[in-house]
């Protein structure tokens, strides 16, 4: 069973940026089997640089659809990635110097974070992006 399953209720109505959320969640999935399966840090680390990389290539995606279109919601929008970006860059410190590891709580924290962001917040540029011939 996955930490976190896609569906249709996910959609932002744009192909490549509901492609890029469905490899975010397999990539929260492979870091929840790795861990139940317990597997050592490098390969838990490995996994975590792949996912931050990841993410930060997926905010990248969605930031320059925003300047393409002149998103008003933009600022914000980009500050709620950047609070995640600094979260997960310091858990990724903690797990490199031993002070944390990959655990239960943190894997839930990455998946409520990113199925709320999403829904929260993704799913409001849907229409303006849409209007815009991004889709
Ligand atoms: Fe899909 Fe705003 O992250």
């Amino acid at each position: 069973m996955s930490l976190i399953q896609w569906n249709d209720s996910f959609s932002v109505n744009i192909v490549k940026i509901d492609q890029e959320h469905k490899k975010l969640f397999e990539m929260i999935n492979d870091l929840t089997d790795a861990m139940k399966e317990g597997k050592g840090k490098d390969v838990l680390g490995d996994i975590l640089d792949r996912l931050i990389s990841y993410t930060a290539s997926h905010f990248q995606t969605e930031e320059d659809y925003f300047q393409q279109v002149k998103y008003p919601d933009t600022d914000a929008h980009k500050k709620e990635h950047a609070a995640f970006v600094q979260k997960v860059t310091e858990f990724k410190d903690d797990f490199d110097t031993g002070r944390a590891t990959v655990s239960v709580n943190i894997l839930q924290f990455l998946s409520k974070w990113l199925q709320n962001h999403i829904k929260g917040t993704d799913q409001k540029y849907s229409d303006f992006l849409n209007k815009n011939g991004i889709k």
